[in-house]
């Protein structure tokens, strides 16, 4: 199939055209470089010994997804592109509704001028919001408490109307739960591009010397340990969910979302405790208040992606974390240093 993948130079976007690659797929990028670096596709043609056509370009330009869609005519659209970063999105709210939202419908609008009307969408476990109960089941109620998670669901509304509009459109949302990991040739690896916000990249620059001591955001959760627990799913289990959804959206019209998440979770001292297995080393920390925004503990129920994409998470939490140690030590300054 040929596929499109936008944001193929992000994390997520990178390792999932190894996996789609590995199927067999013929994959496209486009990616203005945003948060990512040109380096990551040139490892990436290496690991899997093949083509990859690239654009340089915004999600939001059309003359660019007219072109690709000429050029590339892509059976189905992998949508990574956007802006992630919770709090960027409350000090930039119209940016993040103009790359989050207008990016989905600038790709929309172009898929269906060239015909084409399958997409899988990044969302988020973020979507949900405070939880009325846990595990989160596809059915919970959704009220994102940030721009980014409200921008999040409104891709997710615009993708619902358009879905529903055409027998012959199909959208898969895989809402994500928490990331982390890293190929396992180690050539590829989350990379951010300033202070990290999430807690396993915060971790792995603490090992690896770039930060003095991990902060502990709350202590006093409602949580066996008291800080906060989430559902970490490795980064090659989530791209291989998306290779299992374009499958799905291939014999299923109309839009249907999907947690994405192992269906377990861990607490940060666990988190800690795992990455000092993984590297041998102390890893220092300070005990801060909670971070706005956060809540306690968030768990997926994934038994609908494996029921009907027949996926499920094949790493454990070790996995996660030694990957994470081998990607940091192995490029420190991540691909800064070539
Ligand atoms: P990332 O920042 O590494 O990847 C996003 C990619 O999109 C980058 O390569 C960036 O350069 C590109 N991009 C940004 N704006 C663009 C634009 N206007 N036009 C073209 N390209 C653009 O992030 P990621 O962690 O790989 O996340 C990928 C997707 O998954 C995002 O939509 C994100 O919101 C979503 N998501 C991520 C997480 C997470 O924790 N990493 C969790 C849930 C959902
Ligand atoms: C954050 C985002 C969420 C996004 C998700 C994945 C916020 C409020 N939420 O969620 O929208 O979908 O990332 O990208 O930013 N922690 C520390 N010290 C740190 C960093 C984190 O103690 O330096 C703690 C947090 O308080 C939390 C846990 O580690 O309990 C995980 O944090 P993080 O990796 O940022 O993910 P989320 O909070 O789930």
């Amino acid at each position: 199939m040929h596929v499109l993948v936008t944001g193929g130079a992000g994390y997520i976007g990178s390792h999932t055209l190894i996996e789609l690659m590995a199927e067999g797929h013929d994959v496209c990028v486009l990616d203005n470089y945003a948060n990512a670096t040109p380096e990551v596709l040139t490892r990436v043609r290496t690991l899997s010994n093949g083509q990859i056509a690239d654009y340089r370009g915004d999600v939001r330009d059309a003359a660019i997804l007219d072109q690709i869609m000429q050029d590339f005519a892509p059976d189905a659209v992998v949508h990574f592109a956007g802006l992630k970063a919770v709090s960027e999105s409350q000090q930039k709210p119209l940016t993040y509704y103009d790359v989050n939202v207008g990016g989905t419908l600038a790709l929309l609008h172009a898929m269906d001028r060239a015909g084409c009307g399958r997409i899988i969408f990044s969302s988020s476990a973020t979507v949900y919001g405070e939880p009325d109960y846990l595990p989160y089941d596809e059915a919970h109620p959704t009220r994102p408490a940030s721009v980014y998670g409200r921008t999040k669901l409104m891709a997710e509304q615009v993708l619902t109307d358009w879905a529903g509009a055409d027998p012959g459109r199909s959208a898969v949302i895989l809402r994500y739960f928490n990331p982390v990991g890293a190929h396992g040739s180690a050539r590829i690896g989350e990379d951010p591009q300033d202070i990290p916000n999430n807690l396993m990249p915060y971790i792995a620059q603490v090992a690896v010397g770039r930060r003095p001591a991990l902060t502990i955001f709350g202590d006093d959760y409602d949580t066996p340990d008291g800080t906060g627990q989430r559902d970490y799913i490795h980064v090659v289990d989530l791209a291989r969910a998306h290779v299992a959804a374009l499958d799905y959206a291939g014999r299923t019209p109309g839009v249907r979302p999907f947690n994405i998440g192992t269906g377990q979770s861990y607490s940060v001292i666990d988190m800690v405790r795992a990455f000092e297995r993984a590297c041998g080393q102390t890893i220092p920390t300070r005990q801060a208040p909670r971070r706005a925004g956060d809540i306690a503990a968030m768990q997926a129920d994934p038994a609908r992606a494996q029921a009907e994409l027949g996926w499920r998470a094949q790493h454990d939490l070790d996995a996660m974390t030694a990957s994470t140690w081998a990607w940091q030590s192995a490029n420190p300054h991540g691909y800064d240093a070539g």
